[in-house]
């Protein structure tokens, strides 16, 4: 953290949320309550310090300048791919591609390695909870090359029907691209469980850990993924930053994604040669403050500790389970017994948008609607849902603030 030294432990959340300003305003006349995480986390002092501190210091672009101030740039900007490549256990740094986000990652490899190297014919399997960008991108090069693309199913409880993996996996599945932690749902899937028979039948594993990186330890290499990619905004960084993680093998065969400056080794009119990687798909210049902040973010994330972050995180979940629950007509949706601290539900007779809209009026900040994955509403019949998600600043008090706002609102809207 910015100043305050180590925090093994979530015993002082009161220093840990005086690291975030926006979190200390009134809306709506209410003090905040901030649990719209899972669409983007806020971002504590040493972040927007990193920002500050960058752009009034160090500024100047990268890979390119012999001047000081472009030296000390891109040694900041590699600095933090390194630190990312150590957060994920990625093998080393250049199998750390920064992107602009989660969904950029995914359309990279559908757009790079799926284009190459899927045949007419050949399979992408999703699950039925994928989030849009973990669809559409494949839904594109399905379209493109016509190829197929399979979904497994969900039970009612949110959780996989894992037992379908191995008839749905053929001899022409080229791609499994999974969720890690679902942004609707709140569901852990299995990704290191699964990787053996996903490359046993010949595919590669992609995993979309937008939700789940700032919740859950990421081990690329204990996962045995073949691509891994998230988001900076949602892990307490800035927003348009994003990594893809790959395995060097991969990376080498795909050609680059985009073409521009910084990607090349020589350009002649007649032909070009591509960089290593990781420039070869970082073509133009790229975030570079952004990047340079979300190493902070990551040390921010350390500091605290993971583990110490999934056990603060759990109790509110199991908290808000326990306590929406007793709420009259309120259904959670997604009970699956291994999630990250995201909460979705419906209330009987009462529109999931109308809930959000009165929550915002007491200053309770929650997501409404269908969360970017509308094929997993069809699934449980929804239009959509409100979702309370939490990050290591919340507290059990807030959760009970929007237990007690909600049965109100639920009380008053009924009569
Ligand atoms: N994917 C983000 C969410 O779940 C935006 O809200």
């Amino acid at each position: 953290m910015s100043n305050s030294g180590h925090i093994s432990q979530i015993d002082n959340l009161t220093q840990i949320r005086a690291e975030f300003p926006i979190l200390h305003q009134q809306v709506n006349g209410k003090p905040l309550v901030y649990f719209d995480n899972a669409a983007s986390n806020q971002k504590p002092l040493s972040v927007l310090n990193a920002l500050d501190h960058y752009y009034r210091n160090d500024h100047a672009n990268i890979h390119r300048g012999i001047h000081t101030l472009a030296e000390r740039a891109t040694e900041a900007y590699e600095l933090s791919r390194k630190r990312t490549a150590e957060f994920i256990n990625a093998a080393e740094p250049e199998e750390i591609i920064f992107t602009s986000g989660t969904t950029e990652g995914l359309n990279l490899v559908a757009s790079t390695y799926g284009r190459k190297l899927l045949k007419p014919g050949d399979e992408v399997l999703i699950t039925n909870m994928e989030h849009h960008s973990n669809i559409v991108p494949w839904q594109m090069l399905c379209e493109e090359k016509d190829l197929k693309l399979k979904v497994l199913p969900l039970r009612d409880n949110g959780e996989v029907k894992w037992e379908l993996l191995d008839s749905m996996l053929t001899e022409r599945t080229r791609i499994v691209s999974i969720v890690h932690a679902s942004n609707s749902l709140g569901t852990i899937n299995p990704i290191s469980e699964l990787s053996d028979k996903v490359h046993q039948a010949g595919a590669i594993l992609v995993v979309d850990g937008a939700q789940a990186s700032a919740h859950l330890e990421i081990d690329v290499q204990a996962l045995n993924c073949d691509f891994y990619a998230l988001s900076s905004h949602k892990m307490y960084g800035p927003t348009g930053v994003g990594v893809l993680y790959g395995k060097r093998k991969w990376l080498e065969k795909m050609p680059p994604y985009k073409g521009g400056g910084e990607m090349i080794k020589e350009v002649t009119l007649e032909k070009t040669t591509y960089s290593d990687i990781p420039h070869k798909f970082e073509a133009g210049t790229p975030n570079i403050a952004d990047v340079v902040a979300f190493k902070t973010a990551i040390e921010f994330i350390d500091e605290i500790g993971k583990n110490t972050i999934i056990q603060h995180e759990n109790k509110l979940l199991n908290h808000a389970h326990a306590e929406l629950e007793a709420i009259d007509g309120l259904r959670l949706i997604g009970t699956a017994a291994e999630k990250v601290g995201v909460v979705s539900f419906v209330v009987d007779g009462v529109h999931h948008f109308d809930l959000g809209v009165m929550l915002d009026t007491k200053g309770i900040a929650v997501r409404t609607g269908h969360h970017c994955t509308q094929p997993l509403m069809e699934c449980y019949g929804l239009e959509g849902t409100v979702r309370a998600s939490f990050s290591v600043y919340n507290t059990i008090e807030e959760v009970d603030l929007l237990v007690e706002s909600l049965d109100a609102i639920v009380k008053k809207l009924r009569n």
